[in-house]
């Protein structure tokens, strides 16, 4: 012991260089996880709004979804009068953009159709969803083309009630029928559903109000 103290002490070693360097998170650091966490939160609400959003394109609730979703302060028949304004462009290739289809070509008129404006639109619907064929008289004018394809498998109940509610009341071509709304749809769907999908023809709706 006394001999240890006796050795003479080691010169002390210089001072390393300060080396100046950037602050960095080094891995594994735990001062990291607050913004790894941070950041894998931030990268799922991305994933969800980019997968569940509608990126401000309404047309994309045709796919996806039932109903588009509501806009706040704007009555269900307002709601549906836009979107069937929208989806009418599965009708106008043949009854044509201003409804009055094209008597040359043998498309009936939408405008000012009995067809159209009947007070219940029972008829109508049946129409959308499942086509017409055979003679028909709209305004006076006997058409009788099989052309009129069935939609039942192609738009959704709202879109039905949308279109109807569109044409029904579209002033600008004259029309001034009530709304027309997606229960009504669906109830008329579900009963004709029996018939599996045959045409209607002026005959077969003479019975229907
Ligand atoms: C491919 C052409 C075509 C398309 C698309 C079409 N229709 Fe028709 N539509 C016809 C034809 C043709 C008739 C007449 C059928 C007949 O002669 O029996 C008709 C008849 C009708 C009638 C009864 C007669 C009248 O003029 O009022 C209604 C109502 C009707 N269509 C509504 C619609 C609606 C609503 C859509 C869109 C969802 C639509 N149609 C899409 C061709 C079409």
């Amino acid at each position: 012991m006394s001999q240890k103290k006796s050795k003479p002490k080691p010169a002390p070693a210089p001072a390393p260089a300060r080396v100046e360097s950037e602050p960095t998170i080094a891995a594994g650091s735990s001062s990291a996880w607050p913004f790894v966490l941070l950041g894998v939160v931030l990268f799922g609400c991305f994933l969800y709004v980019e997968n569940t959003g509608g990126a401000f394109r309404a047309d994309i609730y045709q796919t996806g979804m039932k109903t588009p979703p509501p806009v706040i302060g704007e009555s269900i028949e307002v709601q549906l009068y836009k979107e069937g304004a929208k989806q009418y462009a599965a009708c106008a290739g043949c009854h044509q953009p201003n409804g009055l289809g094209s008597p040359a070509l043998n498309f009936p008129p939408l405008a000012g159709s009995e067809w159209v404006l009947r007070e219940k639109p029972d008829r109508m619907i049946r129409i959308m969803l499942d086509a017409i064929e055979g003679p028909v008289s709209v305004k006076g004018t006997v058409y009788d083309n099989p052309a009129m394809v069935p939609f039942r498998e192609v738009l959704n109940d709202f879109q039905v009630a949308a279109i109807a509610t569109f044409v029904r009341g579209n002033a600008e071509w004259g029309n001034k029928a009530g709304v027309v709304l997606p229960e009504q749809v669906k109830a008329i769907r579900e009963g004709t559903a029996s018939r599996g999908g045959a045409k209607w023809r002026t005959e077969s709706l003479d019975p229907v109000p």
